[in-house]
């Protein structure tokens, strides 16, 4: 599969409808190690005067230590046809299970991150900012009840990471 850059100022569509009904995944990694995992809650927008966008990982992940250990992440956007790879790298972990070779995902490599050539959107970002969200940043009462009190999120809080947007590719 071939992509071709375009501005983001160019693009239109729904972020909300994309990012929290559609789903991408965050990766990060290298040729060498890299690692992917499904994500609903993010952001697109505007930060430090760039184009930029937000994903929020929580502690136990393991693709948290990769987006960590460098530089870059991105955030790749897929058709239906490709629901059920997301489903799957939303529920195993990547240390215990090679996910992305059986989800079917081919890693490709664009500057400093791995992205998937199956993607029909991918923002390359470059890390520009990591901050975790400890419960005494919470302002909502009810946030740490209802996301951070129960069984495997027990306190397992988020980091957010804001990455400018280096390119976007868009399959052709
Ligand atoms: C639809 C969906 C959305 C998810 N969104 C997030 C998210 O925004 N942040 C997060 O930390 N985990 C999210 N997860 C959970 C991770 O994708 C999941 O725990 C994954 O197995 C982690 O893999 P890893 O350990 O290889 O990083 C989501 C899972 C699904 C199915």
């Amino acid at each position: 599969m071939s992509f071709h850059e375009v501005p983001a100022e160019s693009l239109s569509f729904n972020p909300f409808e994309k990012i929290s009904k559609e789903w991408m995944l965050v990766t990060a990694g290298t040729p060498a190690a890299a690692n992917t995992m499904t994500a609903s809650w993010g952001a697109l927008g505007v930060w430090w005067g760039k184009p930029a966008a937000t994903c929020y990982i929580r502690e136990t992940r393991y693709t948290k230590e990769f987006v960590d250990a460098n530089d870059c992440f991105t955030l790749s956007f897929f058709g239906d046809g490709c629901r059920d790879a997301l489903k799957l790298c939303g529920s195993v972990s990547g240390r215990d299970r090679d996910k992305i070779a059986e989800a079917g995902l081919t890693l490709a490599f664009e500057g400093c991150a791995p992205y998937f050539e199956e993607a029909q959107m991918v923002f390359v970002c470059r890390k520009a900012l990591a901050l975790p969200m400890p419960k005494e940043s919470f302002v909502d009462a009810d946030a740490y009840e209802n996301w951070y009190s129960k069984g495997a999120y027990a306190d397992n809080f988020h980091t957010m990471y804001i990455g400018t947007i280096e390119k976007v590719l868009v399959r052709d």
